[in-house]
C-alpha cells in the first residue's frame, strides 16, 4: 500500500516536471518566432555587403554610431522581431535620417540575416562576388547560357534567370549551384510522360492541374498533354543541371551568385 502511495507521488510530481517542461518549451518556442530558426551564410555574406554600400556612413561599420542603436549588440529601440526589421527598413524611421529603403526580398533577408549576426561575423573571410566576372563565367566557363536564358534571349530548356535574383535569396541561390538536385523546386522539375500510342515526351513541367500538365519539351516547344491521354506521366528527381562544387572556387561561385542577384527582371 505504502509502496503504491509513493509511486503515485512519483507520477504526480513528474507531471509537474512535464507540465513545466513543456510551458518553458512553448514560451521558448514562441520568443525563437522573433527571428528566423536559422540564418545562412551565403544570405549573410549578400547583406554584410549591402550595409557596407548602404548603412554605415550613419550606423558606422559596427552598427553602433546612432545612440541607442547597437546591432552588433543587438540593441534596438523599437524593432523586436526579424518582421519589425523588415519593415523598419522598408518604410524607415519618419521624422529620422533613417529614410525608407526600396529592398527586394533577397536584399532584405540578406540584411536581416547579417544584422542578427553581426558579432560573430568574421569580415576577413568575406567573400565579395563581383557581377561582371560572374556574367563571364555564366556565359563562358560555366556554360550556364546553353541551357538558361536571360530575359528571353537564349534556350528556353532551362528556366530563364531574367528575375532570379528578385526571386530567390542568395542562399537558395547558392545551394542550387552546388547541389541542383537537392534544391529543385517543385515548379522547375522535369517531366516524362508516354502517350497512349507511345510517344515519349521529355521536358520541364511549366504548370500542372488535375487533368492537364503544360511543358518544355526537348526541342524547346510548349506542349500541353492531357492526362487521360497518357500512359505514363512522372515528375523527376534529377535535373540535368550539374553542381559546381567542385568545378568553380568559393571566389568564383561568390561571383556567379552576385551576377544572379543582380537579374531583377527587366526594368
Ligand atoms: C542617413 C543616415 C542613415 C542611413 C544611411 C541608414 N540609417 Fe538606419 N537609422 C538612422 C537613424 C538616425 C536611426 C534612428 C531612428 C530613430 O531615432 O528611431 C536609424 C534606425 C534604424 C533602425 C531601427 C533601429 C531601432 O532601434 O528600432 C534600423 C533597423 C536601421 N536603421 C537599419 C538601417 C539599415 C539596414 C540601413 C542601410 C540599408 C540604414 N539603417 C541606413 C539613420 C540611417
Ligand atoms: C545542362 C543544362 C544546365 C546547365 C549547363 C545549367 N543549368 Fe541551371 N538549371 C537547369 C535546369 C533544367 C534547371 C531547373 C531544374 C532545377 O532547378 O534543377 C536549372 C535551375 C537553375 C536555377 C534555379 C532557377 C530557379 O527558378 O530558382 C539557377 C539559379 C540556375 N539553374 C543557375 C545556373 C547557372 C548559374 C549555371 C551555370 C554556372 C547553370 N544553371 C547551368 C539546367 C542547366
Amino acid at each position: 500500500m505504502k509502496h503504491r502511495w509513493v509511486s503515485l507521488r512519483a507520477l504526480l510530481s513528474w507531471a509537474i516536471v512535464c507540465a513545466v517542461f513543456v510551458l518553458h518549451g512553448s514560451a521558448a518556442h514562441a520568443q525563437g518566432q522573433d527571428r528566423a530558426p536559422e540564418y545562412f551564410q551565403s544570405d549573410i555574406q549578400y547583406g554584410a555587403q549591402i550595409f557596407a554600400n548602404q548603412c554605415t556612413a550613419c550606423h558606422g561599420t559596427s552598427g553602433d554610431l546612432i545612440p541607442g542603436v547597437n546591432f552588433r549588440a543587438g540593441v534596438f529601440k523599437r524593432v523586436v522581431s526579424d518582421n519589425d526589421l523588415r519593415a523598419t527598413i522598408t518604410t524607415g524611421v519618419p521624422g529620422t535620417a533613417m529614410q525608407p529603403f526600396a529592398f527586394g526580398a533577397s536584399e532584405l533577408t540578406g540584411i536581416v540575416s547579417y544584422l542578427r549576426n553581426m558579432s560573430s561575423f568574421d569580415a576577413k573571410g568575406l567573400l565579395v562576388g563581383n557581377a561582371g566576372s560572374g556574367q563571364s563565367l555564366f556565359a563562358g566557363a560555366g556554360n550556364c547560357a546553353s541551357c538558361h536564358a536571360v530575359n528571353g534571349k537564349g534556350p528556353r530548356f532551362a528556366p530563364d534567370l531574367g528575375d532570379v535574383g528578385a526571386l530567390r535569396t542568395a542562399e537558395l541561390l547558392h545551394r542550387t549551384l552546388v547541389d541542383p538536385a537537392g534544391s529543385m523546386l517543385p515548379v522547375n522539375r522535369p517531366v516524362r510522360a508516354v502517350t497512349k500510342d507511345g510517344k515519349i515526351i521529355n521536358g520541364r513541367r511549366l504548370n500542372e492541374d488535375t487533368y492537364t500538365v503544360q511543358l518544355v519539351d526537348e526541342h524547346e516547344r510548349l506542349v500541353s498533354l492531357t492526362k487521360a491521354d497518357l500512359r505514363e506521366f512522372a515528375v523527376l528527381r534529377t535535373t540535368p543541371m550539374p553542381s559546381y562544387r567542385d568545378k568553380f572556387s568559393a571566389q568564383e561561385l561568390a561571383d556567379l551568385e552576385a551576377y544572379l542577384l543582380s537579374l531583377k527582371g527587366v526594368k
